[in-house]
């Protein structure tokens, strides 16, 4: 039996409960392995769509399909047991009708056994927030930097500088009021992360958002640092595992060059010495 087998998985309702309690610890993941590791430590583990730029190279999350998040939702599932399993609805899978939103988060469920599916977006997507929890779809939202509309931004920098503020409170609240269980604050100054957690009742989770949010999420290829060159003022590294990687290849090069790699404890003999096993 696994060590986590006998805890409690975290579901909306609970994360939605830990609201003003303790923060709540949030990690993205992509594959099986890195969902296993994540898994102990989380509350809360999401695919999300940012895996169309760290795993597979593109330049914006614009070109994610929604196959590609079930395919990666469906590898994370084996690997996450107590945490709760949110996967992103990727650019043009919901915004165009509630119904349409409804049939692409259906099948997510259905076919990664998520619990929960994650959307961008504010007052525009209120109503399909609320049209997909009224049909059993918990939802989580995604205000301030939304990605997936970085053509309208012209880019990714801090949002609700200003007199945006007052749009991205009343995006935050019209999530909160739509029945999301959460919503992801996204590069925002830490005054405004201060108002939307006190003025909503469901967590907040922060990215960019300052220490003043129920909880906090990283990519976690970012905080692990496994890019060399990506280096976001958000980002904490707790490792630097790029570079561990990189030296790491660049032995095994050089001993397979020199041909001191494989030694003799990774050749196999003709026949096994007397008493090992074959
Ligand atoms: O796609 C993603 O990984 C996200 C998080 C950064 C919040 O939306």
């Amino acid at each position: 039996m696994s060590v986590v087998a006998h805890m409690k998985a975290n579901t909306p309702q609970s994360i939605a409960a830990r609201k003003g309690t303790t923060p709540i610890v949030c990690l993205t993941a992509y594959t099986t392995p890195v969902g296993r590791l994540v898994d102990p430590h989380c509350d809360l583990v999401l695919v999300g769509d940012s895996v169309g730029m760290v795993l597979h190279g593109l330049p914006d999350t614009l070109g994610v399909s929604l196959d590609m998040m079930i395919l990666h939702g469906r590898a994370v599932r084996r690997g996450v047991e107590k945490a709760l399993l949110v996967i992103d609805m990727p650019f043009a899978s919901y915004e165009e009708s509630p119904q349409q939103a409804f049939r692409n988060a259906a099948r997510l469920i259905a076919e990664t056994g998520c619990g929960a599916v994650k959307l961008e977006g504010g007052v525009t997507m209120a109503e399909t927030i609320r049209f997909l929890v009224a049909r059993g779809i918990p939802v989580m939202g995604h205000v301030g930097l939304t990605p997936q509309a970085v053509n309208a931004f012209g880019g990714y920098g801090v949002q609700g500088r200003g007199k945006d503020a007052d749009k991205i409170l009343a995006d935050a609240r019209a999530v909160s009021e739509a029945g999301a269980f959460s919503v992801v604050l996204e590069k925002i100054p830490e005054s405004l992360a201060r108002t939307i957690t006190r003025e909503i009742s469901i967590p907040t989770i922060g990215i960019g958002a300052s220490p003043f949010c129920d909880g906090q999420i990283l990519v976690v290829d970012d905080m692990l640092g496994l890019f060399t060159d990506f280096r976001p003022k958000f980002v904490k590294r707790y490792g630097e595992l790029g570079h561990a990687a990189s030296d790491a290849i660049a032995a095994y090069a050089r001993e397979v060059r020199e041909r001191s790699f494989p030694g003799p404890q990774h050749t196999f003999a003709d026949l096994p010495p007397a008493g090992k096993p074959l």
